[in-house]
């Protein structure tokens, strides 16, 4: 009878260790995911506009591949560079329909159904990144983040990409006036619109994607952009001189469509809210450098002359476009501006 017993105990504690095991191996995530179809996994589709070797391109990369590592091949973040999928000028609405899940458009771009958004673009309105990533953490940022929520847009968070140079065909811009009479290629955003118009050039907003045949037909004489921006596309081929006037910051709001996030498990929107937090330290680590090196790159190619404003003679250029801050305030009232840390005179709101 005790040997009858003590098998009964062995073979219920053996099975007992084996369902104890086999719940021990179940990840947070259904596993084996090489097997589950598209249909299982969960897709997010992030379309963007650059390069893949870009401060934007790297990161989105680097999400991609650390968001599958990290719940075992369950979440597959596509990641569509250089305007494959959709346009500038598309992808807002692609997002909005959830046809993409995930964008990254410059701040200036987020102004067709933000436009507050243009306080960003103000020029000279940043001196470093720490400035701009203070100003984004602060009252204000905020405010501008909840009104991209009220359009059903979920900001992940901010990538950087540099601050904004000139380049030009004709001739060498070393004041504000020189940009008399340029037609030149902007963002979608008033502001800058307003930055130029004010000494004459003709702002033409047109999609990044067009920027490089536009330069080479003649349609546009100049633009401004980061340096990674001019050299991925090869911009600088086409013009002669470039200014380094770091007039303008150019970085990245991380969107959601809100739908899409709201549906998600609590597990998987912290999963990408902790991945995207360590990937935007990463990304505005590589953006820094990436600008850095290729400016050197530049000045070393002899390919294009190159002009760096003083600190004096950018003191002049901030003074002669202070009426861009004028017009701002005109339609928006002087809040977002006041709360600008050269106008504060500090970064904390
Ligand atoms: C981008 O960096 O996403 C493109 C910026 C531009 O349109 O100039």
């Amino acid at each position: 009878m005790y040997a009858l017993k003590r098998t009964f105990f062995i073979v219920m504690s053996s099975l007992g260790i084996i369902v104890m095991l086999a719940g021990c191996q179940q990840t947070r995530y259904p596993v084996d995911h090489e097997q589950l179809s598209g249909e299982e996994r969960l897709v997010i589709r992030f379309s963007h506009v650059v390069g893949e070797d870009t401060p934007k391109g790297l990161a989105a990369r680097r999400f991609a591949s650390l968001m599958k590592e990290r719940s075992d091949g369950y979440i597959e973040v596509q990641v569509f560079p250089n305007s494959m999928l959709y346009k500038d000028g598309e992808e807002m609405e692609a997002l909005s329909d959830n046809d993409i899940q995930m964008i990254a458009p410059a701040t200036s771009k987020v102004t067709s159904i933000v436009p507050e958004w243009s306080v960003m673009d103000l020029p000279f309105a940043f001196d470093s990144y720490e400035e701009v990533h203070a100003y984004i953490k602060g009252k204000t940022g905020q405010e501008l983040i909840s009104k991209l929520d009220q359009q059903g847009l979920v900001m992940l968070g901010m990538w950087d990409n540099g601050f904004k140079q000139l380049t030009n065909r004709d001739f060498p811009i070393n004041e504000p006036t020189d940009i008399k009479g340029l037609n030149m290629r902007i963002m979608p955003s008033d502001i800058i619109e307003q930055q130029f118009n004010l000494f004459g050039a003709s702002a033409v907003k047109l999609d990044f994607d067009n920027v490089f045949q536009s330069l080479d037909e003649g349609l546009i004489d100049a633009q401004e952009n980061t340096m990674s921006n001019i050299t991925s596309k090869s911009l600088h081929y086409r013009q002669e001189y470039m200014t380094v006037s770091n007039h303008g910051y150019l970085g990245y709001v991380l969107l959601m469509n809100k739908e899409f996030w709201e549906d998600l498990p609590d597990e998987v929107r912290s999963l990408i809210e902790e991945t995207l937090s360590e990937v935007s330290e990463w990304q505005q680590e590589i953006a820094h450098k990436l600008n850095d090196q290729e400016l050197s790159k530049l000045e070393e190619c002899n390919c294009i002359e190159i002009t760096h404003l003083s600190d004096e003679e950018k003191q002049q250029w901030e003074e002669a476009f202070s009426p861009v801050y004028d017009f701002y305030r005109g339609r928006f009232g002087a809040k977002n501006i006041n709360s600008l840390p050269k106008i504060k005179g500090g970064n904390k709101e």
